[in-house]
């Protein structure tokens, strides 16, 4: 049987990682494999292209240089890494993916939406996530929190962006949230990190039943419930 695909997505300092470890642990502790990984990058062909994007060294060229090698290393990703892990029947968690894409690409000036949807199909195929979670938190909060936690290491080729780009990278999150409601839940990460754990947990274990239970319906997706 196919595994499940998860993917974790929001702007800077959600607090994605601490969040992925933690799940990890309790699918562990239920008995699945589970497989960690993120992007940019994820296998040693797009972790090189990574460097690439975040480091800056692509900037000069443009958007649309960047945005293809964001496609160039998912395609990679998903064929050595994702896909074969989903074969064996594994849970993916992964640390952004193309909703990514959509939020911090889609919202830069000069990108068309045909350029955008065609590099998705031709990186992803038919490996689309089971279920996205969306951590949301306030732009400023989230960056002061990465700022934080970086301590003196530079700062990253899109945590430098203005506050105002930020701001529509986080309104795009929860603009793709509400356009696919069936998929993605949106998690408010301004709380404490066992009460963010508690509601992850929830969203995923039900997502999973329901998809043992055979019905393509996943009652519990979208925004989740105020008292989660
Ligand atoms: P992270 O390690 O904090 O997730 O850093 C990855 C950075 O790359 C983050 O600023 C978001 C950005 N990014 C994109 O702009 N587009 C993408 O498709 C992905 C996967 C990441």
């Amino acid at each position: 049987m196919r595994g499940f695909f998860i993917t974790f997505e929001g702007g800077e300092g959600a607090g994605k990682s601490t969040q992925i470890r933690l799940l990890e642990q309790h699918l562990q502790e239920k008995g699945h494999a589970v497989l960690v990984t993120r992007e940019p990058g994820g296998s040693p062909g797009a972790e090189a292209v990574r460097h690439v994007l975040l480091s800056g060294a692509a900037e000069p060229c443009g958007p649309e240089m960047e945005v293809v090698l964001f496609a160039a290393a998912r395609l990679d990703h998903v064929e050595q890494v994702i896909r074969p892990a989903l074969e064996q029947g594994a849970v993916v968690l992964c640390d952004r993916f193309y909703d990514s894409t959509r939020a911090y690409q889609g919202t830069a000036k000069g990108l068309t939406k045909t350029l955008l949807s065609a590099l998705e199909r031709a990186a992803v195929s038919d490996t689309t996530p089971d279920l996205t979670i969306i951590l949301d938190i306030d732009a400023e909060v989230g960056l002061q929190r990465a700022s934080d936690r970086r301590g003196e290491g530079s700062v990253d080729r899109f945590e430098k962006d203005a506050i105002a780009v930020h701001q529509k990278r986080r309104e795009a999150f929860l603009a793709i949230a509400a356009a696919e409601p069936e998929r993605c839940v949106v998690i408010k990460a301004d709380r404490k990190v066992d009460v963010v754990a508690a509601a992850i947990m929830k969203a995923v274990d039900s997502a999973m039943k329901k998809r043992k239970g055979g019905s393509a319906k996943r009652e519990g997706s979208g925004r989740e419930k105020s008292n989660a």
